[in-house]
């Protein structure tokens, strides 16, 4: 397969932080959707992808939950992106899953943009956010550092121009390219049974583009592109670099985190979802004796 050039992408943004800090609520100001409103009891419990167009470009976002329970989503949430905003309530500081996402992030080798929220609340204290960040070496600018901090607010929207405008200086920076000519492979960003529709996976396209009708392996699952939704859950043909799209059609539900490509048939695509499958049940057999 001849591919083609590469070409500049969107920035993929993870939006992480402690449960509650207001990361559905910023991404939400920035959609002028309401998604934080139409979770159950406002806790997010999966990764949510979406892109916007901007003044200056595209930028794609995954929401991901600030609960306990959810470090390996927060992990691969990392891993799969470019930017990771860290967002920090002023009248909370710093708390146990904002250090974690600070270590993700570093892990990952992926730049912070510190998004210090809830700025209209009364007790809001952002200095102390400077501190505590400072102290797990995550230094501000204007003290000498190199990490941008933006004060903001999701309830009234100040500063979130400022936010874009933080994160996409943060994305010329990195030069991001991809080739849009070439067979689509990216990360599973979730997947789940749905009634009605059978497996349903959210892929966020990092290379190439995804098709309809394309045959793709994700994880240890294959299956034609049977349909393809972009986040407003219309049907789209095609899904270029950095687009998150859902996919209907795999034979199961691969793990958040998975790989996917395109491969050129059916039956090169069985052979790989089993080679797949073999070495996961041996991997699960070495741990079980370990
Ligand atoms: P998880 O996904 O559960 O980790 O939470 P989250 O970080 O996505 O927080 P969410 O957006 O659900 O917001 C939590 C609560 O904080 C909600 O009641 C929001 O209305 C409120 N909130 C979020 N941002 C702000 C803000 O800037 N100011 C004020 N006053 N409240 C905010
Ligand atoms: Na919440
Ligand atoms: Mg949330």
């Amino acid at each position: 397969y001849d591919e083609g050039e590469a070409t500049s992408r969107a920035p993929v943004v993870s939006v992480m932080g402690h449960v509650d800090h207001g990361k559905t609520s910023l991404l939400d100001y920035i959609r002028r959707a309401k998604v934080a409103a139409g979770e159950s009891g406002g806790i997010t419990q999966h990764i949510g992808a979406y892109h916007v167009e901007t003044d200056r470009g595209m930028v794609t976002f995954l929401d991901t939950p600030g609960h306990a329970a959810f470090t390996a989503m927060r992990a691969r949430g990392a891993q799969s992106t470019d930017i990771v905003i860290l967002v920090v309530a002023a009248d909370d500081g710093v708390m146990p899953q904002t250090k974690e996402a600070v270590q993700h992030a570093r892990a990952a080798g992926v730049p912070l943009v510190v998004a210090v929220n809830k700025m209209d609340k009364e007790d809001a204290d952002p200095d102390r956010v400077k501190n505590e960040l400072s102290a797990l070496e995550v230094i501000p600018e204007d003290w000498g550092g190199d990490t941008q901090f933006v004060p903001v607010s999701a309830l009234t929207g100040d500063g979130i121009d400022a936010l874009l405008e933080a994160i996409l200086l943060q994305a010329e920076l990195l030069e991001l390219k991809a080739v849009a000519d070439a067979p689509a492979k990216g990360v599973v960003v979730e997947s789940s049974l749905e009634k009605g529709r059978g497996s349903v996976s959210t892929m966020l396209v990092q290379n190439g583009t995804l098709k309809l009708g394309d045959m793709v392996v994700a994880g240890q699952y294959y299956g034609k592109v049977r349909a393809m939704l972009d986040e407003a859950r219309k049907t789209v043909k095609t899904a270029g670099p950095s687009i998150p799209v859902e996919v209907l059609g795999l034979n199961g539900t691969p793990d958040a985190g998975d790989e996917f490509l395109a491969v050129a048939d059916e039956r090169k695509a069985r052979e790989l979802a089993e080679f797949r499958q073999v070495r996961e049940r041996e991997q699960r057999l070495q741990r079980q004796q370990a």
